[in-house]
């Protein structure tokens, strides 16, 4: 494992949640107090909340912003925007087809002209963008950088998984580059701009989070190490720039877009401390934890990322990753089981193959299992799982992951027309013959 990992960088903050303090410039961080009279270097103080100001101390988020110009200048004449690949919940009843359980193939990028905001297309929704419940997930295609363009989203917090191609995030509070492997949090309310990084188009998943912020699940038993660490997150130190052009600030609200033209870029904060701030981690840091004997535990075993309800145990968002491990269980059915659940399960390859589903689940594809459909392996995975000799056995090249909700998830029209859609996934499971024979 030596040498696996980056080294510290100094252009990351190492931790989960805490309350970091950054600045670009000596002293413009005001020490002691969050609003002098005068800031350092003319700057205007500002603060940006993610939660309530009365939410109790361990969930009460916020940043304190000093920048060049206060947000206030970004906000004249808003114009309404077209954005009809961009949807949000609730949109029941958008499309045709009868419940299934549903597939696609990897949607190849597409020639046209394509910033990370125009990119996004939203495959399900979820829960209400109203009532601040709920989520959208889907696809982004990024074929042109952004470049006096910047946008936030008053919706929800986004987690960016990437499949194909490197972006790097200038967010109000720094810079943040990820790669497929890695993710991405950029908070609600936080403006950025989405450049390609060395490459000329990227595509990944998105998933828009209504609700409560990601956290990191609790441990139970397990402890206080593996699953993921906290100091494997990384905040972006601050950076800024004096950008006195014209610009377009893009704004999603409540399922709308808006835009309105600036004078000048709004990345302009030249320091800033708190603890809402958007973060990366390598997915690739998480230490799984598994059954060393038989059987084996729910999937939630691997969940990296947790935005919880008001209901305990009841996530509006689980993010599950299904990484390298090992398989040593015995006298075990050793890739997932059949099951039916309340939950539902949006599913994404990032790289190799799922052991569940050897064909037809490419990297760059989606599979989705809603609210009370049955899955589980395939033909072919039932076959080899059941005649093969249970040694240990590494499952190398390969990283899928799941988007999990309380909330049945609404197809989009765009999902439902994709070329991609698989017409044939569920006869994946028409091989599984009768083998009972009323003998033990
Ligand atoms: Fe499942």
């Amino acid at each position: 494992m030596t040498g696996k990992f980056s080294n510290v960088s100094s252009d990351y903050m190492s931790g989960f949640g805490n309350d970091f303090e950054t600045e670009s410039l000596k002293g413009a961080l005001p020490q002691g107090q969050n609003s002098p009279q005068n800031c350092a270097y003319g700057l205007y103080a500002e603060q940006l909340s993610g939660s309530p100001f009365t939410a109790p101390r361990g969930e009460n988020e916020r940043s304190w912003l000093y920048r060049i110009r206060p947000s206030v200048r970004h906000s004249a004449a808003f114009s309404p925007l077209d954005m009809p690949n961009w949807a949000s919940a609730p949109n029941i009843g958008d499309h045709d087809l009868p419940i299934a359980q549903l597939r696609w193939s990897p949607v190849e990028i597409p020639d046209e002209p394509l910033s990370f905001v125009e990119g996004v297309r939203i495959m399900t929704t979820a829960g209400d963008v109203n009532t601040q419940s709920g989520m959208a997930a889907g696809l982004y295609f990024v074929t042109r950088s952004m470049e006096d363009e910047v946008f936030y989203n008053a919706d929800a917090e986004l987690l960016v998984v990437p499949q194909q191609g490197d972006l790097l995030f200038f967010t109000e509070l720094g810079k943040l580059q990820i790669a497929p492997g890695e993710i991405a949090i950029i908070p609600r309310g936080m403006k950025f701009r989405v450049e390609l990084a060395g490459c000329d188009s990227a595509r990944g998943y998105i998933c828009e989070n209504y609700g409560g912020k990601f956290t990191l699940p609790d441990r139970g038993p397990i402890g206080a190490n593996c699953l993921a660490n906290p100091r494997d997150f990384k905040t972006p130190i601050a950076a800024f720039e004096e950008r006195d052009e014209p610009c377009t600030l893009t704004v999603k609200w409540c399922g709308k877009f808006y835009s309105c033209r600036l004078g000048h870029s709004p990345l302009d904060v030249v320091a800033w401390h708190g603890n809402y701030a958007p973060y990366k981690y390598d997915l690739d840091t998480f230490s799984p934890v598994g059954a060393i004997r038989f059987d084996h535990p729910d999937p939630s075993i691997f969940t990296v990322l947790t935005a919880p309800s008001e209901t305990p145990g009841t996530a509006n968002i689980d993010f599950v990753i299904f990484p390298e491990r090992w398989l040593v269980g015995e006298n075990t059915f050793r890739p997932p089981w059949y099951h039916m659940n309340i939950m539902s399960e949006f599913m994404g390859n990032i790289k190799g193959e799922y052991d569940a589903k050897p064909d037809g689940f490419a990297p760059g594809a989606v599979s989705l299992h809603n609210c009370m459909l049955p899955h589980g392996p395939d033909n072919e995975a039932y076959e080899k799982a059941t005649q093969s000799e249970l040694v240990p056995h590494k499952l190398t090249d390969t990283l899928a992951f799941m988007f999990e909700t309380r909330f049945p998830q609404h197809l989009t029209r765009y999902a439902s027309e994709l070329d991609e859609l698989q017409q044939d996934y569920p006869q994946c499971w028409d091989g599984l013959k009768k083998n009972f024979t009323g003998q033990k």
